[in-house]
């Protein structure tokens, strides 16, 4: 895992995210997301099963669970990807069910969503896919750089110093290491300006190590611009570094939802215990836990 960043918003020595200013939350007594007894069927699937979930405005939660276990769908209905099958889904205080046409877009300006592959545009250069983000902030299309006011573009190349690819500004992302396509879609996401970051397991393509860099700088520049963050995670050692909130998803069901201090090891791991069709516990998540990361 990568070293923790020498900053203000690097996890502590104890391993705990920083305190955040609450000032945001006092002001916006709103949840940020409100999800009440939401549940989603494929077919004959059940991926989600009567989920209620509450996130308060500028935290930080990351979800959870096994590979299926329903954190893509859950986070797929939060900008309107999905529809439930029964529930309700608020974002941002609107009913996300309810909305069409330019109030869904509307939304989804607001609500940035990093993924897993990246989707960045391989044949443009990092610049134009930072400024793409902000495509929603402008009238009509925007074709090469030049095409986009002198501020946009500082704040672009700002973004990319940021995520710590600026000397990459204007080489084409399908040049770039895995990792730089990340961080590249990670500055489009902020360039969007949203409130709340969604992000799907955003460094599961990715070793490791980058995967501790990618998540480290996702975090603090979320937690430097005040976002409220749901971040689905595969690896609970980083999730526990960053995480205000863990929230466990089981064969659709929510079975964790608390403050990631002070969270004990058979809390976390229960999450990954499996059910066979007995009720009898079948497998458990192997996934070696690293020393001392549950404290
Ligand atoms: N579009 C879809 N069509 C059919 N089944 C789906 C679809 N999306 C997800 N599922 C099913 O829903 C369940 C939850 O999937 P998902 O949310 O992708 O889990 P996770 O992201 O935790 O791996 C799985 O059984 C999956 O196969
Ligand atoms: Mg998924």
């Amino acid at each position: 895992m990568s070293a923790a960043p020498d900053d203000a918003s690097a996890p502590t020595s104890n391993g705990q995210a920083p305190a955040r200013d609450d000032a945001t939350s006092s002001r916006d007594r709103t949840p940020a997301v409100r999800v009440v007894g939401l549940r989603k069927e494929f077919g004959s699937t059940v991926a989600l099963d009567d989920v209620t979930l509450d996130v308060r405005t500028g935290e930080l939660t990351v979800i959870i669970g096994l590979s299926g276990s329903g954190k893509s769908t859950l986070l797929r209905h939060l900008n309107g990807l999905h529809r439930p099958t029964a529930g309700s889904v608020e974002v941002l205080g609107r009913d996300v069910v309810a909305l069409k046409g330019k109030e869904l877009r509307e939304l989804r300006r607001d609500v940035g969503f990093v993924f897993q592959q990246f989707n960045i545009v391989g044949r443009l250069t990092a610049m134009e896919n930072v400024l793409s983000g902000a495509l929603g902030r402008l009238r009509g299309p925007r074709f090469g750089v030049r095409a986009y006011p002198k501020q946009l573009r500082r704040e672009a190349l700002e973004l990319l110093d940021r995520v710590g690819i600026g000397d990459r500004a204007f080489q084409r992302t399908d040049t770039l290491s895995g990792g730089q396509q990340q961080r590249c879609a990670i500055a489009r996401t902020i360039m969007q300006r949203p409130r709340i970051v969604l992000a799907d397991e955003p460094v599961a393509s990715l070793d490791p190590e980058i995967s501790g860099q990618v998540m480290e700088v996702l975090m603090r520049i979320c937690t430097e611009e005040g976002l409220t963050v749901l971040c689905s995670l595969h690896q609970v050692d980083l999730a526990l570094g960053w995480a205000d909130r863990l929230v466990g998803l089981r064969d659709g069901q929510l079975v964790l939802d608390k403050p990631a201090a002070g969270l004990s090891t058979e809390e976390v791991m229960a999450v990954y215990q499996r059910l066979d069709p007995t009720g009898e516990k079948a497998a458990e998540y192997r996934e070696p836990m690293p020393a001392g990361a549950v404290r």
